[in-house]
């Protein structure tokens, strides 16, 4: 059984379409959730239009992918359209991701989106790419990611997930203080870095923001680092995500604690069939070791 649940949201299996790719357009994220994804995850939305960082915005390498798209997308009020064409036609949970640069716009982004009723929030305040207030994400400091999370909250009824940064000395304590402010799961990881890569041949960084969050298969033992670590020390359930491929991958995320597996850079390298496949190669190790539930293979790397 492939089911699984995140904050009395159902899924009909455990992958979720990660914020970022294909997630701009309500046809899209229900072609997604079509072609077999357990829940679908909008491209972050912030309150006004962001025309985001000129191209190229993504290069890929042997191990993974480098992005600094830089958070494009139409605004709030222009996004309402596309969720709600998704909440009605997926058939798989909507999540819709939101990014603000202050704690006053990420309640309003909050209120803004809730009017199209997706299933779930995700409070993106870990993008490596863009500077908030601080001049740092947000998820670099447990009480700014609590006040992040307490304006949020208050901002809306739907469930939210908050979005952490694999880009700090220690996870739980951000997780921690999420929790704490009623954050009713957590995802991670984001982008890892950011880092570069240099074209030869130009003798200059491919991405013209010079530098991009690594995702892709290089991040995955950082990611499942941050699961392990978020399971010890929260009760929230998680979204797993960070270099998920395979549907080995994706057990590897359950074991360390994630309820549910986000995969982004992956539908890169194996198409949307990916959902349909890693949910295949899920059951069949499921099978193989004798788990009958997701819920029953979580967290079991933890055991002595
Ligand atoms: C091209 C691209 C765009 C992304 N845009 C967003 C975004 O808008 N909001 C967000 O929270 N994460 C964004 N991410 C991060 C992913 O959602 C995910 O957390 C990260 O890539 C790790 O997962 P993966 O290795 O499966 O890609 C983006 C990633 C990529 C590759």
């Amino acid at each position: 059984m492939l089911s699984t649940e995140l904050a009395g949201i159902k899924l009909p299996n455990p992958t979720v379409l990660a914020s970022g790719i294909l997630g701009v357009t309500g046809s899209s994220l229900t072609r997604v959730s079509k072609a077999g994804a357990g829940a679908v995850t909008t491209k972050s939305i912030s309150l006004k239009e962001r025309k985001g960082h000129p191209t190229p915005v993504i290069a890929t390498y042997a191990h993974g992918m480098a992005n600094a798209v830089g958070l494009s997308n139409a605004g709030a009020e222009e996004t309402l359209l596309e969720i709600g064409y998704a909440v009605k036609n997926s058939p798989s949970p909507v999540i819709a991701s939101i990014f603000a640069s202050t704690i006053t716009e990420f309640g309003k982004v909050a209120e803004a989106v809730s009017k199209a009723k997706p299933h779930l929030i995700e409070v993106n305040i870990s993008c490596p790419n863009v500077d908030d207030e601080f001049g740092r994400p947000f998820a670099c400091d447990p009480g700014i990611a609590a006040v992040v999370t307490k304006k949020v909250k208050k901002s809306t009824s739907i469930p939210i997930l908050v979005k952490l940064s694999p880009n700090v000395p220690s996870i739980a304590p951000i997780a921690e203080a999420v929790a704490k402010e009623g954050a009713d799961g957590i995802t991670a990881i984001n982008t890892v870095g950011p880092g570069m890569l240099i074209n030869v041949e130009a003798a200059r960084p491919v991405l013209s923001n010079r530098v991009g969050g690594i995702s892709g298969p290089a991040i995955k033992p950082l990611a499942l680092k941050c699961i392990y670590d978020i399971y010890k020390s929260t009760k929230l359930p998680i979204i797993g995500t960070g270099g998920v491929t395979t549907g080995r991958d994706a057990v590897e995320m359950i074991m360390a604690g994630a309820s549910a597996t986000g995969i982004g850079t992956g539908v890169y390298y194996r198409g949307i069939e990916i959902f349909s496949k890693v949910s295949e190669e899920i059951q069949g190790l499921m099978d193989k070791e004798g788990y009958n539930s997701i819920e029953e293979m979580r967290g079991v790397a933890h055991e002595e």
